[in-house]
């Protein structure tokens, strides 16, 4: 449907180092490719690798591997022409169907536009519309200055029915995108469906993806004393899944990487608060409970979370629950408990910038908050109080897999609880066997070598090699090592289509192998391994790959002579000597096996 010349225009003018750089900020140039921790699965030290000659990522971890499309197709979780889609839109190019646009409702890609559409609209009555007056008034109040109002693209829903439907259909969206995009909502009457808008009259936050494109909206009320929640949220969409998305944290990614710390604040409003007084590296958790997908999303960017919580006992609850899941993902985790009745928003207001940064720098260690916040409840002065502080503590330490994070951890609380660090690791190794913390863990985390298909890697070393020194290796490997001597299928069929066609056919009809080997061709491409040295010369290189595949293919015919029962014992026993002969010669390096070949493929033809 998407004409290939459209595609081909979209790929060049979207470089993946860009493209995955805005996705991954923390890439960086490593020598000649550019590396970062791989967004597919767990890892510590850096093996996803982007190549901007050849304009293709590969993960050394867990296989993953193509072209720019590839890449956006697999991080968004999205089909090939919904990516296509979007690196258009990203790279300004317009895609002329063949056929005419296809009518799709439900897909992401026109849930973006109504929702940036929506957003821009919001935006507008507020800044500008004669409906915004009261929002606007309401906002000065709050002290929000405009700068901020237009960098979060802070909005005006009008008190309407249908003040967004309507233009929404007059552009072309029809209600039922506009019910999956969350904005209307359908309620029946005389057994039709009718829509109307689901916000109205309320100041509206756009809820971005960590991209920055607006996926959802939470709209809050003006006036206290009208009827109806304080909030109204965009419900759960094929965009939006609110224990996944942090408030603010398009913004404030950069920041989080270069502080490799997030601060983790609960309205929105607080959170503008912040990046206004310059601590950018803020979110907002919108009210929710924070999840293992919160914990992971910061886990790429930051090392230490703050979690900045409302001081009443919900907030406690709260900040110690959330403290076990980003522990659990090896987050290291402080908590600032703010003065009675405040919020980030009205302390920075009322004591400036500097009260709040102040908090943030002396804030306890999660496990240091806890054991004073259990200590005031409890009696400490009896052996039943103290014992539920230790156990509160044992399972807080249980959260964390990393062997040398817990046992910091098991001698500062024994400090602090005044128990021998020994007794203390020895409940706590009681309790991991009682219940395995692992089992929290396991369920969401994505299997990095597992489920990796493996492929012989002298196999791919060959094929490297003749990608990369395509004109020194490609007549030794087209005369002497027949295509069938590879073990691998795709790495098979990839060598006989290297034998015909230049290394450039791999990029050019990258679409047009199927996705296993896509990862294949990507591995080749995206640096030279460690295998090709200096010292080695390429063509020395691909000899020693030649005779070792020779070798696996004559120990594979000598296999074969044993089952076969059609032969004498006196002509298997020739033909098996002569192997044996052969594979001595080839063990001698090439000029010794140059003959052998030669015969052998003679013979074979
Ligand atoms: N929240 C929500 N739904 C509600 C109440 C709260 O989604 N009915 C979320 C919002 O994201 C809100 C956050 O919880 O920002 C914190 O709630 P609250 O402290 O009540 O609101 P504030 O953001 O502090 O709003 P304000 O300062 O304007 O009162
Ligand atoms: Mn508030």
């Amino acid at each position: 449907m998407i004409p290939k010349e459209t595609i081909e225009e979209i790929r060049s003018r979207c470089n993946v180092v860009e493209v995955v750089g805005s996705y991954l900020p923390q890439l960086r140039r490593r020598g000649s490719t550019f590396k970062c921790n791989c967004p597919f699965h767990q890892e510590k030290t850096p093996s996803f690798t982007v190549n901007e000659t050849r304009q293709i990522f590969h993960c050394f971890g867990c296989g993953a591997g193509g072209d720019v499309f590839r890449f956006v197709m697999d991080y968004e979780k999205i089909d090939f022409v919904t990516a296509v889609k979007i690196l258009a839109e990203r790279a300004g190019v317009e895609i002329t169907y063949e056929g005419g646009e296809p009518e799709n409702s439900g897909d992401k890609d026109s849930l973006f536009k109504i929702h940036r559409d929506a957003a821009a609209f919001y935006h507008r009555l507020l800044m500008e519309g004669v409906e915004g007056a009261e929002a606007r008034r309401y906002l000065e109040e709050r002290d929000l200055p405009l700068e901020m109002l237009k960098e979060f693209q802070v909005g005006f829903a009008p008190n309407e029915w249908d003040g967004l439907m309507k233009r929404a259909l007059k552009k072309g969206y029809t209600s039922e995108q506009l019910e999956a995009a969350g904005v209307v909502v359908p309620s029946e009457r005389d057994g039709k469906v009718h829509y109307y808008d689901r916000f109205r009259n309320r100041i509206m936050f756009p809820i971005c993806d960590p991209m920055g494109r607006v996926i959802g909206f939470s709209g809050r009320i003006m006036n206290k004393a009208e009827k109806g929640a304080k909030y109204v949220n965009s419900p759960e969409s094929l965009l939006f899944h609110k224990s996944q998305v942090l408030f603010a944290f398009d913004k404030a990614r950069k920041p989080i990487v270069e502080a490799r710390q997030a601060i983790v604040v609960e309205g929105q409003i607080d959170a503008i608060r912040c990046h206004q007084v310059g601590l950018n590296n803020v979110v907002a958790s919108q009210g929710t409970a924070l999840t293992e997908s919160h914990a992971r999303l910061i886990k790429r960017y930051a090392d230490e979370v703050i979690l900045v919580l409302d001081a009443d006992a919900a907030g406690i609850k709260a900040a110690l629950a959330s403290s076990e899941i980003f522990i659990a993902a090896e987050l290291s985790v402080r908590v600032v408990t703010l003065p009675e009745k405040e919020d980030p928003d009205s302390l920075i207001k009322k004591s400036g910038a500097e009260a709040l940064i102040e908090r943030v720098k002396e804030a306890p260690s999660a496990l240091d908050f806890l054991i004073d916040c259990l200590g005031q409840k409890e009696n400490m002065g009896t052996e039943a109080g103290r014992m539920r502080v230790v156990q509160a503590a044992i399972n807080l330490i249980n959260q964390c897999p990393s062997a040398a994070r817990r046992d910091s951890m098991i001698h500062r609380a024994a400090d602090l609880l005044n128990i021998s660090s020994s007794a203390f690791s020895q409940d706590l190794r009681r309790d991991q066997r009682k219940q395995r913390p692992a089992s929290r863990r396991s369920e969401n985390e994505q299997p990095a070598l597992s489920s990796q298909k493996t492929y012989p890697r002298q196999e791919t070393s060959l094929l490297e090699l003749l990608v990369h020194h395509y004109h020194d290796v490609h007549p030794l490997v087209h005369d002497f090592l027949p295509a069938h001597y590879l073990t691998d299928p795709i790495c098979r069929d990839l060598l006989e289509l290297l034998m015909v066609d230049l290394p450039e056919v791999l990029t050019a009809s990258f679409h047009d192998f199927d996705e296993e080997t896509q990862k294949v061709i990507s591995r080749i491409q995206v640096e030279e391994s460690r295998a090709i040295d200096a010292e080695t010369l390429p063509i020395e290189l691909a000899q020693q790959y030649i005779l070792l595949f020779w070798k696996r293919q004559l120990e594979r015919d000598r296999g074969a002579l044993v089952q076969r029962t059609d032969l004498s014992n006196e002509e298997r026993f020739k033909e098996v000597t002569c192997i044996k002969h052969d594979l001595h010669s080839l063990s001698k390096g090439w000029s010794q096996a140059l003959p052998i070949l030669e015969a052998r493929l003679h013979t074979d033809l």
